[in-house]
């Protein structure tokens, strides 16, 4: 009795040893395949509740049309990544159907241009935005682009705007936006790669919740926004701007009213005769969590160049070679390296051309 039960099991024991691969393997092309009119396109993916459509060539946004409720219905999250649309619709992206689950929209890397206020209409539980990569141009009436989102917690703008468009109206036009956008809930805001060198002073005001900041690699020689606002950091990432040395003003009137370990701040630091006060409030202070990896990347005398912060002997630092200005040599930049997005071509040698630039600049 028990071996014949034993053999009838045989075949679902045989089949679960086989580790299922047969299964998965017939299923996946009817799992990934989109359905609907999205089926057309090979190189999207849709599982149960995720749409993904990377480097698909798609220049109109009638797309996301297709994501409908017909068979999209519970749609929790969806990517577009390496497009070319330049333009965000007039109109709601997705058209007259609320996306009420969406929770994740990815929109990097498609080459956009133009917002359009209506765009994101019709995704109200929406929680995390990622517009990185492309080349925002803000216009007055885009102010409302993000006034539909309002349960927003990560907001990615990484390398996300247009540099040659004037800074000073861009930034008006991008805190008229955020201030728009109450988005209080926002714990996280990705503003790095965005070739600033200055910040709207009351950037944090418009984010109650902040918890991380980056501002990673842009062209901040230093820091000031308003720390009222920003009493709830964790994370302030400052790493690779232009922050060679940290100024009275940026040490008292900014770092010290942060909380303690929310400073992230790795940068070419220059170490001379002028930089015994700096380097003693790292060394003293409780703000900055990465102090232990800062080095000189410039010293004088040169043979500190190398040496951390932390041991690099203060009196013996003097001023004899000049770090900055004519006749400087520096070092590969940092910028050509470290940038692969999905126009890796453009924008690496952008960004290479404008290091240069930026170089030059510092050096003559
Ligand atoms: C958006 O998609 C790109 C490409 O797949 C990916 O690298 C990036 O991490 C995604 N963003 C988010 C917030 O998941
Ligand atoms: C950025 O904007 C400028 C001025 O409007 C335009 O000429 C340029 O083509 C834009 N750059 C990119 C990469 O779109
Ligand atoms: C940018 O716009 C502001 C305000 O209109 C103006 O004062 C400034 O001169 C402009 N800057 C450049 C570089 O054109
Ligand atoms: C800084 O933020 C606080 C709180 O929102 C505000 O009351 C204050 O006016 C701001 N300071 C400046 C100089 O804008």
């Amino acid at each position: 009795m028990r071996t014949a039960c034993w053999l009838l099991q045989l075949p679902i024991i045989a089949w679960l040893a086989s580790g299922s691969t047969l299964p998965e393997e017939t299923s996946l092309g009817d799992v990934r395949r989109c359905q609907g009119s999205l089926g057309k396109y090979g190189a999207c993916e849709c599982l149960e509740t995720t749409v993904t459509c990377i480097n698909t060539q798609f220049t109109d946004t009638d797309v996301f049309l297709h994501v409908d409720h017909n068979h999209y219905k519970y749609v929790t999250r969806i990517t577009f990544h390496g497009n070319n649309f330049v333009e965000l619709p007039f109109t709601p992206l997705f058209g007259v159907d609320n996306h009420e689950r969406l929770d994740l929209l990815n929109i990097s890397a498609n080459y956009i241009v133009k917002l359009h206020p209506e765009a994101l209409r019709g995704m109200p539980n929406l929680r995390v935005l990622d517009l990185s990569n492309n080349e925002i141009v803000l216009k007055e009436d885009d102010i409302g682009f993000l006034s539909h989102t309002r349960n927003l917690l990560r907001l990615y703008l990484r390398h996300a705007f247009n540099q040659s468009v004037n800074r000073t109206i861009q930034f008006d036009l991008m805190e008229r936006m955020f201030e728009n956008a109450r988005l209080n809930s926002l714990t996280e805001l990705d503003l790095s790669y965005n070739f600033f060198k200055t910040l709207p002073y009351n950037l944090g005001c418009h984010f109650p919740a902040l918890t991380h900041l980056s501002l990673r690699q842009n062209l901040l020689e230093t820091v000031e926004l308003n720390v009222t606002c920003l009493q709830r950091l964790e994370t302030l990432d400052l790493r690779t701007n232009l922050m060679h040395t940290l100024s009275h003003d940026f040490r008292k009137n900014f770092a010290n009213s942060l909380p303690d370990y929310s400073l992230v701040l790795a940068n070419q630091f220059h170490c001379d005769c002028n930089s015994h006060a700096y380097i003693s409030w790292i060394r003293s202070t409780h703000k900055v969590r990465d102090k232990d990896s800062f080095k000189c990347s410039r010293a004088s005398p040169e043979l500190y160049v190398g040496t951390k912060l932390m041991d690099v002997p203060l009196e013996k630092l003097d001023c004899s070679v000049r770090l900055t200005g004519a006749g400087v040599s520096s070092a590969p930049s940092w910028r050509c390296f470290s940038v692969l997005f999905i126009h890796p071509v453009t924008v690496a040698s952008l960004t290479c051309a404008f290091a240069t630039v930026v170089q030059s600049l510092t050096i003559g």
